[in-house]
């Protein structure tokens, strides 16, 4: 194991909502974090180096990530424009990632798939994470790669979602609800991408990355709300898609509903043994304030 205070990573997608977060807790365990943004986005980075680029080609980059151990690969797309398809985003610029890789003589990758992505998936959006892995593993890098399932904290999509609707008066649920989800909250995602850059045991795996609590999204609703009163209302899945196929504001998106509706579920108790962390449930995640 070398040690940690050597240690510097890069990060792309380092402005998002898993980036942001991992970074900050990487930094504070001493290890010096290398952000790549699209330009435009450094100022909302508050830790470590920021460097910019738009799809992780450019030659100048190769020499900024010199000592590099790691690259972790948070670049990511959920929702499809005309402008912007999953296969360039998640397929081509995971691509370019893996060629940085080489070039900067950066040995491991760590990238954030989908939980439920698998050979035979149906839809875009899986399709195109799944076309990532596969780059991934047959690049020669080191590699670690997550499936995750919703992760949790300020800020997390989710909850952005659930309390706009809050505001609104009423929580919309897609359908039955009772579809299940295993949240994992970003601060235990931090301390095991912190693991997998420096135990060998997470090496060339594909890992589950969900806590420790499966639970019905009818249920992670009523959690969410802690006892507030607001209105829950099941809408017909018909008319959720409708929306979402016509509707690029609509809450739900096509990808969300097919997330949600496969109803999903990992291996926890593997991660928990890979990494010996007690993670947080939702409940305490929501108790303490994580995502307010
Ligand atoms: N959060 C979850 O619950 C969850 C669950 C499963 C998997 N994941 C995966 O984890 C990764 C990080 O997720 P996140 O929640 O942090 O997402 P996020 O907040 O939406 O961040 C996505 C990042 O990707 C960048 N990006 C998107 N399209 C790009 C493009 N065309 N070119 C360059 N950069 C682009 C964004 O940069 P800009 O700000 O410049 O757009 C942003 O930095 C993603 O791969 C996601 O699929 C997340």
């Amino acid at each position: 194991m070398e040690h940690k205070n050597s240690l510097k990573v890069t990060m792309t997608g380092a402005n998002g909502f898993v980036g942001k977060n991992v970074g900050k807790a990487l930094v504070k365990k001493g290890i010096s974090v290398v952000g790549i943004v699209r330009k435009g986005k450094e100022s909302s980075i508050n830790f470590g180096d920021v460097i910019t680029s738009e799809d992780l080609s450019e030659n100048y980059l190769t020499s900024k990530l010199h000592g590099c151990s790691a690259l972790l690969h948070f670049i990511g797309r959920g929702k499809q424009t005309v402008d912007s398809d999953y296969h360039k985003v998640n397929v081509g610029i995971t691509k370019n990632a893996i060629k940085l890789c080489k070039k900067a003589k950066i040995k491991k990758i760590i990238y954030i798939s989908g939980l439920g992505v698998h050979k035979d998936t149906t839809f875009g959006y899986f399709i195109s994470k799944f076309q990532a892995e596969q780059k991934i593993i047959n690049s020669g890098l080191d590699y670690t790669i997550f499936r995750a399932s919703y992760i949790i904290g300020k800020d997390d999509s989710l909850s952005d979602l659930l309390f706009k609707q809050m505001k609104k008066g009423t929580i919309m649920i897609p359908g039955s609800g009772r579809y299940r989800l295993q949240p994992i909250f970003v601060g235990d995602v931090a301390e095991v991408v912190f693991q997998s850059i420096i135990q060998k045991n997470f090496s060339n795996k594909i890992i589950d990355l969900v806590g420790p609590k499966t639970i019905t999204f009818n249920d992670y609703v009523k959690d969410f709300l802690q006892g507030k009163k607001t209105p829950i209302k099941n809408i017909d899945l018909e008319d959720a898609y409708h929306a979402a196929l016509n509707n690029p504001k609509t809450d739900f998106g096509i990808d969300d509903l097919n997330i949600l509706v496969g109803d999903y579920v990992g291996n926890h108790k593997k991660l928990k043994s890979m990494s010996g962390i007690e993670f947080k449930t939702h409940k305490a995640v929501l108790k303490t304030g994580g995502l307010s």
